[in-house]
């Protein structure tokens, strides 16, 4: 091969790996300190408000967490998500749901129409991280009382949609080039040989929808790149 196309070929691998490796990070951590950031107000909801100490101490914590979430958008752990790997697709999604439910006091509901047999394994890794994201955003933006979730396959396509009844997210917001969250789910999706497609309506929420084709050839062609 000639030294030039190696090159080329090298950078790929690497700016491939750089961008797997600052998902993961803003994934596994982002996720678990937005639920932190959660607890934390939850506590600071039941202080009795005369015990000044611990409140200011509670607003101290909350504070850190702020600045962690803000630091883990740039750093990485490389997990696999684990309740997927220990349930499979369709409970690890249940149990994701319910517990974001509890926390953010969200009502979620959800209609998951697949069986874990319906798709290849990395595919559900994906579609799970895409998934846990869209949730996250829910929780820290949308200012929303409802999620509605949907999973189906239908017409050769597998189709996730969160759709939430807050804020709406803006055009200004999606098309932003700092939006690092919409453009992971985005790059996720599209690994997959899929699309993601992001809508707000002002004052009526934000829907999140991702299409990935499930023929038998595009798998196989995923599967085995250099089959084509
Ligand atoms: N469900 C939603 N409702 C309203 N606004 C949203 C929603 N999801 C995303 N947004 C807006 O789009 C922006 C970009 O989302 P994105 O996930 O890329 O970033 P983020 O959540 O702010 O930070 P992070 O990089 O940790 O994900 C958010 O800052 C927010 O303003
Ligand atoms: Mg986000």
């Amino acid at each position: 091969m000639n030294e030039p196309l190696l090159c080329v070929q090298l950078e790929s691998a690497r700016e491939h790996e750089r961008k797997a490796i600052s998902r993961e990070i803003h994934d596994e951590l982002g996720q678990l300190l937005t639920g932190l950031a959660f607890e934390i107000s939850w506590l600071h909801r039941k202080l009795p408000a005369e015990n000044r100490e611990l409140v200011e101490r509670i607003k101290g914590m909350k504070a850190l967490v702020d600045a962690g979430i803000k630091g883990v958008q740039k750093i990485s752990a490389g997990l696999r998500p684990r309740h997927l790997d220990d349930l499979g697709m369709r409970a690890a999604l249940d149990w994701e749901a319910s517990q974001f439910a509890n926390r953010t006091g969200i009502r979620c509901t959800q209609a998951i129409d697949i069986s874990d047999s319906d798709l290849p394994p990395d595919y559900a890794a994906e579609i799970f991280r895409i998934f846990q994201e869209a949730l996250t955003n829910v929780a820290r933006h949308s200012l929303s009382t409802d999620v509605a979730i949907s999973l189906k396959h239908t017409r050769g396509a597998l189709e996730l949609e969160i759709r939430d009844n807050g804020r709406g997210i803006s055009q200004h917001e999606i098309d932003s080039p700092c939006a690092f969250g919409l453009l992971g789910m985005r790059e996720r999706a599209e690994m997959l040989g899929g699309k993601l497609r992001i809508s707000g309506n002002h004052g009526t929420g934000t829907t999140v929808t991702v299409t990935i084709p499930l023929e038998e050839e595009e798998i196989r062609q995923h599967a085995y790149p250099d089959s084509r």
